[in-house]
Order: C-alpha cells, then structure tokens, then sequence
C-alpha cells in the first residue's frame, strides 16, 4: 500500500477537524505513506485521467438539513445515490471495485434522520464495489439493517451528548483505522508488479467515470464547483463542461451512466 486519501465533507467543522486529527495522527505514526486530505467533491473535480483511486479510502463526514451532506459533499452523495440506484434489472457499476474504505459519521440522536448521510455514503460505497474494512464502533439499530450482517462497522461520532463523548469516539477511531493498517497494507502484499500496474489503470479508469457521472448528473455544481477551484489555485482552468444544462439533464446523463457502466463492462438490459 502506498496511497491513503482522507476525504471529508463537513458543514460546522467537525468532520473537517476529525479529518486534519486523522491526517496528523498518520504523518506521525505512518510517515512513509503518500497522504493526502480534501473535500469529498474537490476530490471527485481534481481526478485526471491518470489519477487512480487510492489503496485506502478514509470517509468522514456528518449529515446536515434533514440528514442530507453538508458542505464539500453534496456532489459526491448525489453520484452514489445515483449511480447504486440502477434502473431495474441492471446491476449497480462496480465504480470502486475493490477500493479498502473505513467511515467515520459524525451526527446528532436528537435528530430524527441521525447518521442518514454517512450511512448512504457507506451503503452506496459499498454498492459501487468498494470494501468496507470494519472498524467496530458501529451505530446499532438501524445502520445494521442498512449494512448488513450485524455491526455496519463504521465510526460513530454523536453529538447529542446521549451517548459516549464525540471527541472520545473520535480518537477511538482513528486508533482503531492505524490498527487496521496491516490488514489493508497484506491485501496488496501479494500483488506482483504487473498486477498492481493493471489494477492501477482500471482504478483510473473507473475514477474518471466518477468525475464524469457528476458532470453529468450536476453540471451546474460542477461547473461553478470547477471554478472555485480554479481560482483557489487547485485546479487548473480550461477543463470540463460544454453542454447546456437542458441537453445535459436529458440526453447526456443517460448517455454518459450507460457508458459508465458498458466501460465497467456490466451487461446492459433495459432502459438506460
Ligand atoms: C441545522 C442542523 C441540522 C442537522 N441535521 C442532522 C441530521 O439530519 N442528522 C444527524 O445525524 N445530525 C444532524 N445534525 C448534527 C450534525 O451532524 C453534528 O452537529 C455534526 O457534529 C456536525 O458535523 P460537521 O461540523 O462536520 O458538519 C444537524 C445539525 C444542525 C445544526
């Protein structure tokens, strides 16, 4: 393994402060790894064609409004959202095949639609083929219904102040992902040079199909999301966008999915 990207989305800071302990707390314990930290949208807007996924996803993020994402993810829930909801009888494209996440959700039991946004991330990650490796602070009534068997293995941060202190569970967290390091680092021990370079053109491919989902699904966000970027010097100008919104909306977003999921190599029967 040599890639982790933390990715986060965070409305009041929470999820964001979580995400730079986390990103600390690996520089100092694991520092021969490529680390790197950004907004989940920023992350789907920054992908070249050459960039593959990282060998370990790290998620945080709360939920805001009425369990939707906050701030820095809304593009990101809305493709997965999308994409793990096929039309019936096509089977979800395996957009993450095989990629290793862990979650950590932040969010509050006084609200009734408590965890909704990470355990969407969580289920629709591992409905695009992603792997889910455990961590055993779980949330446990309804998330196990969602992401199944048993415990949903994803960190629970609640800041109710009903159950365990949020600060604390989010230092049990990232305890529990640097102890889940060697499990993630002996799924690739074993991959020969070659198989790791196939593997890494395919997770290039598969990531741009991402990027180009959401411009298709919201060519509006990404465009001024684009933008921002731009002009924060991350990004550089040039790229992306074309179609009016119309054209996009009805023509191109079912275009561009069903070569989404013809390039996965998914058998297409219906619609689309
Ligand atoms: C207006 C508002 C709406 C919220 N909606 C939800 C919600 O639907 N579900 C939930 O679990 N938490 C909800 N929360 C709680 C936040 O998710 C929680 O405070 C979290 O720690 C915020 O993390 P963040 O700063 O990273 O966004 C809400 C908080 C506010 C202020």
């Amino acid at each position: 393994m040599e890639s982790i990207a933390i990715l986060y989305a965070s409305q009041t800071g929470n999820s964001e402060s979580s995400a730079e302990q986390l990103h600390s707390a690996l520089s100092a314990s694991h520092p021969y790894l490529r680390l790197s930290i950004s907004r989940l949208d920023d992350w789907v807007l920054s992908t070249t064609p050459s960039s593959a996924f990282p060998d370990y996803l790290l998620v945080i993020s709360s939920s805001y409004g009425v369990g939707q994402p906050p701030l820095g993810g809304e593009i990101y829930r809305a493709v997965l959202d999308h994409l793990a909801a096929p039309p019936p009888g096509t089977p979800a494209p395996p957009v993450f095949e095989g990629v290793p996440f862990s979650l950590l959700g932040h969010g509050s039991r006084s609200y009734p639609t408590f965890f909704r946004n990470p355990r969407a991330l969580a289920v629709g990650m591992k409905a695009l083929g992603a792997r889910l490796v455990a961590t055993s602070s779980c949330e446990p009534a309804s998330a196990s219904s969602l992401l199944s068997p048993g415990c949903p293995g994803v960190g629970v941060a609640d800041a109710s102040g009903e159950t365990a202190d949020d600060e604390e569970a989010v230092r049990l967290w990232i305890e529990e992902v640097k102890a889940k390091l060697p499990a993630v680092e002996a799924m690739y021990a074993s991959e020969s040079p070659s198989a790791a370079a196939e593997r890494r053109s395919k997770s290039a491919r598969n990531r741009s199909l991402l990027l180009r989902a959401a411009e298709a699904l919201m060519p509006e966000e990404v465009a001024a999301k684009r933008e921002d970027l731009v002009s924060a010097g991350v990004l550089q100008g040039g790229g992306g966008g074309g179609a009016d919104v119309g054209t996009c909306r009805f023509i191109v977003v079912p275009l561009v999915l069903g070569a989404v999921a013809v390039a996965l190599g998914v058998r297409m029967r219906g619609v689309m």
